[in-house]
């Protein structure tokens, strides 16, 4: 089975054809970063102006790149929240239109069930049920996959999502957007034990993150240096918030293990990128013998393949959407 997947929800224009959920034929990727870099970060305007321009491109690249013609394809999966609102209706309106002009079934996908089935095209043999720890610039959920498509929330960010808390530390720090991948460049040359910074706690949810706080501590540390005239190791601050960010995702991931046991830990989301986090979670998994597995960096971020995976397994289940079809910008994990 054919699924084309479209993806629109944020700053990435994206389509791809995936086999049966989990052979990519094609993966085809716009993104908009070097126009929002100019602004410091995604303007929803701008970025929904820009998937009108491409999304019609992207999609016949992707058809063409998969050597198929609209008529090979059997469904149509579409990313219909959370994101931003005119972002998501670029891509939910060109899906409708091309599944009502072609017939073909529409699915409208949750965008981080989505990031969570980028790791059913990296690994085919991966099945439910396993841990998940989504970390993106939106969104940090840590989830148990009961099956495909079903899902426990065991905690979520109270506040700013980790990808989140990366790029506005690496505004203060004068890096430029998107933060994460510049953050972990500069940290390579830094000492993550050079600055304490602290771990926020959920109290009475211990599954739960925060990472406002910490963001905080990154700014006061900043302006007391500067008050102080003392000059700036921007690559220690890196390091040391990176830190703090790495072993507040790993210790709630840990315990996740310990209290729910798996066989089996996943991450997805942007921020899975990241060598350090990666690098963490593989020992950490590696002590309780637990097989860790991600995606590989261009999985990570926003694509269509992921759509047209998390599609493939929600059509199967039976789910179709209707013409009606709207974009959901909080849309929730486990909601239709
Ligand atoms: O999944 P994604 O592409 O979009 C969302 O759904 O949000 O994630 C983008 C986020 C951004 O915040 C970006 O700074 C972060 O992922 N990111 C990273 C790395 N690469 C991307 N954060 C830390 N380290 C990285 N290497
Ligand atoms: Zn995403």
């Amino acid at each position: 089975m054919l699924i084309l997947g479209i993806e629109s929800s944020c700053d990435e224009t994206a389509a791809a054809v995936v086999e049966d959920g989990r052979v990519l034929k094609s993966n085809v990727i716009s993104t908009q970063i070097p126009i929002h870099t100019l602004y410091g970060g995604v303007v929803p305007e701008i970025a929904s102006r820009k998937h009108v321009e491409r999304i019609s491109q992207v999609v016949d690249k992707a058809l063409s790149d998969a050597s198929v013609t609209l008529d090979d394809i059997d469904c149509v999966g579409v990313t219909y929240g959370p994101g931003l609102v005119g972002p998501l209706l670029v891509g939910t309106s060109f899906a409708k239109s091309m599944a009502y002009a072609a017939k073909k079934p529409l699915v409208g996908v949750h965008h981080i069930e989505g990031h969570i089935s980028a790791n059913y095209l990296e690994h085919p043999d991966l099945k439910p049920p396993f841990l998940c720890l989504i970390v993106s610039g939106g969104h940090t959920h840590l989830v148990r996959v009961k099956d495909y498509g079903e899902y426990d929330i065991l905690g979520r960010t109270v506040d700013d999502a980790a990808g989140e808390a990366f790029d506005k530390v690496a505004r203060a720090i004068g890096l430029g957007y998107p933060g994460g991948p510049k953050v972990e460049k500069i940290s390579y040359e830094g000492d993550c034990d050079a600055i304490e910074f602290p771990q926020a706690k959920v109290s009475d949810h211990p599954y739960d993150f925060s990472f406002s706080g910490l963001k905080s501590a990154v700014l006061n540390y900043l302006n007391a240096e500067k008050m102080k005239g003392n000059e700036i190791n921007r690559a220690d601050v890196a390091a040391s918030f990176q830190k703090s960010v790495v072993e507040s995702l790993v210790k709630r991931a840990e315990m996740a293990i310990e209290e729910f046991g798996t066989d089996t830990f996943a991450i997805a989301g942007g921020v899975s990128s990241n060598g350090v986090f990666r690098a963490a979670m593989e020992e950490m998994c590696a002590k309780h013998n637990v097989r860790f597995v991600a995606p590989s960096p261009i999985l990570c971020t926003d694509n269509g393949a992921m759509i047209a995976s998390a599609a493939y397994y929600d059509y199967q289940k039976g789910y179709r959407s209707g013409l009606d079809l709207n974009a959901i910008p909080n849309l929730k994990l486990g909601e239709r």
